[in-house]
């Protein structure tokens, strides 16, 4: 008897690793895909994943399902380390029926979420799915939502990956959105609300599936993934490089890397890379690499609202999310989808910790009748409102431009920000001296002279410092070493806001 059940054990683990057999799984190969099995080895640290629920079994008996049961239901879930830290993980096997939500699904789901909370890692999914498991109707859909509330509740508390690694179609969408990081493989991915064929129907639209929901799509177009792999493996080395930035959650400070960059190393290279001329473009990812530990900067949103540029970095061993306008890019104008992309980072450095560092070279918000039908307005305020909210340690570096409302809201000084700092190309002003010549002196004959007149009063660091809205204006070579001492000195730094259920951020 006791050796038949041992038998039996074996058995049915075999079955659920087996999942949809072999003939499903080489499909999945000849797709560019590889199993639900195959990721979560490549994704965590050898020999680290315990499998939870392998033996859960679905209880539906319509339309045959009674005839079809495989031992774990086709999604992997349980825990494992990355880097030697624990995080939760699951992982949706299309080879079983299309790697779809059925109810026993969503509760291994919602089970491994509730450890997660509890014991303070981050949840990784990786997700390849049809969806809503279509044979079970409402139970499946109960199942999402009861994913979305752990979603929600999750939020801000414990880090939340999500990867796109196959189809992920109509409301199965929205766990990823709320999550804090999506992930997709290029060309083997894909997210959309309603597929191709409902929108030829209804708005008689012709787009193809990669078009629609491909992976640079989301990554350059929507806005709703984050990062862009090639194929499965990149995609889940990118996700362990990304954890090795991130504090297991919002208790816990993030790693300190070792490193052998010297804090006080001084770089000359930095004081031309600003351009003498303002209206000069230069790339603000050259003076980022410069100033960081080892030159290493992992950029999140790449591909989305080049305008502003933001990523995890380490300054002294110790993890900083940064924001840094890109002057490259439409003259690193804020507007919509940047003040989007660059506020929710923000927000994400702010739940966990992360202290903030921030570049500044911004001309003002960018202009036009598109950008304000568009709620600019409303979503403009969204960078402001995360800037004022964060109490993080913060420190700006004003580069060149920090022009009118933009000044105010890239982590000025009024804002809370602890230290600032700014280059001697600086130019801190309501607006540049033509706009402003053209408005005050309008009437002038001499508008040339009273243009100089306006560079010279105000095209410069010193009005600002000789008020203290700049702490100290640096020579850029000094960058590094002045920005890791304020951050030093930052380090037990305790700030708060008033007790309050939440605030209403213009969303
Ligand atoms: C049950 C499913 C399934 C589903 C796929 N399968 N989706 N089984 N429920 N939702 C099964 C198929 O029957 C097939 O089984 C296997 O998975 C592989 O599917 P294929 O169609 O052969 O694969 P492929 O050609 O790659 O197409 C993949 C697909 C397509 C585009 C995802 O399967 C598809 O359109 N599926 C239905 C998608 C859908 O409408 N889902 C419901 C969305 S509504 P066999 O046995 O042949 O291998 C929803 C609501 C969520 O999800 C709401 C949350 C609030």
């Amino acid at each position: 008897m006791k050796l038949d059940r041992f038998e039996e054990v074996r058995r049915r683990h075999a079955a659920a690793d087996a999942g949809g057999g072999t003939e499903r799984k080489d499909r999945q190969h000849k797709e560019g895909k590889l199993s639900a099995r195959e990721r979560i080895d490549l994704l965590l640290d050898e020999g680290t994943f315990e499998e939870l629920d392998k033996l859960v079994r679905h209880r539906c008996r319509d339309f045959g399902m009674d005839e079809q049961v495989i031992d774990g239901d086709g999604f992997v879930t349980g825990y494992g380390h990355v880097h030697g830290r624990l995080v939760y993980v699951f992982a949706q096997d299309f080879t079983v029926f299309g790697g779809s939500l059925s109810e026993t699904n969503a509760q291994k789901i919602c089970k491994i979420m509730d450890m997660a909370l509890k014991n303070g890692a981050p949840v990784i999914g990786l997700n390849d799915s049809g969806g809503a498991r279509i044979q079970e109707g409402v139970l499946s859909l109960g199942g999402y939502a009861d994913i979305f509330l752990r979603n929600t509740i999750a939020s801000g508390v414990v880090p939340q990956i999500s990867a796109v690694m196959g189809p992920c179609a109509g409301g199965a969408v929205y766990s990823p959105a709320i999550t804090d990081f999506i992930f997709m493989v290029d060309q083997t991915s894909y997210m959309f609300v309603t597929g191709p064929d409902v929108i030829k129907t209804v708005t008689h639209e012709d787009v193809t599936k990669e078009d629609l929901g491909g992976g640079m799509t989301h990554n350059s177009t929507s806005g709703v993934a984050h990062f862009l792999a090639t194929d499965d493996a990149e995609c889940l080395r990118n996700i362990r490089r990304l954890l090795s930035f991130l504090p297991q959650n919002n208790q816990d400070e993030a790693p300190r890397r070792a490193t052998k960059d010297p804090i006080d190393r001084a770089d000359a290279a930095l004081d031309t890379i600003v351009p003498a001329e303002s209206n000069i473009p230069y790339d603000i990812k050259d003076i980022i690499h410069r100033v960081v530990d080892d030159g290493d900067f992992m950029e999140v949103h790449e591909h989305y609202a080049k305008n502003i540029v933001v990523g995890f970095a380490h300054m002294d061993g110790r993890t900083i999310g940064i924001i840094a306008n890109q002057p490259a890019y439409l003259a690193g104008c804020l507007d919509i989808n940047c003040s989007v992309k660059g506020a929710r980072f923000v927000r994400f450095c702010d739940a966990f910790n992360i202290p903030i560092l921030t570049f500044e070279d911004v001309p003002g918000f960018l202009p036009g009748t598109e950008q304000e039908f568009g709620g600019i307005i409303r979503h403009g305020a969204k960078l402001l409102y995360a800037y004022a909210e964060a109490t993080v340690p913060k420190i700006t570096v004003i580069t060149r431009k920090a022009y009118g409302g933009a000044y105010c809201v890239m982590g000025s000084k009024h804002l809370r920000t602890d230290i600032n700092f700014a280059y001697p190309t600086a130019e801190i002003a309501v607006m540049g001296a033509e706009g402003a010549v053209n408005i005050i002196y309008r009437r002038d004959p001499d508008r040339e002279q009273k243009i100089a007149e306006y560079k010279e009063r105000f095209a410069n660091p010193f009005v600002a410092a000789e008020r203290g809205f700049v702490d100290d204006v640096i020579e850029p070579r000094q960058t590094r070493y002045k920005v890791i001492k304020a951050f030093r000195m930052l380090e037990n730094k305790v700030d708060t806001m008033p007790r309050k259920k939440h605030g209403n951020i213009p969303l």
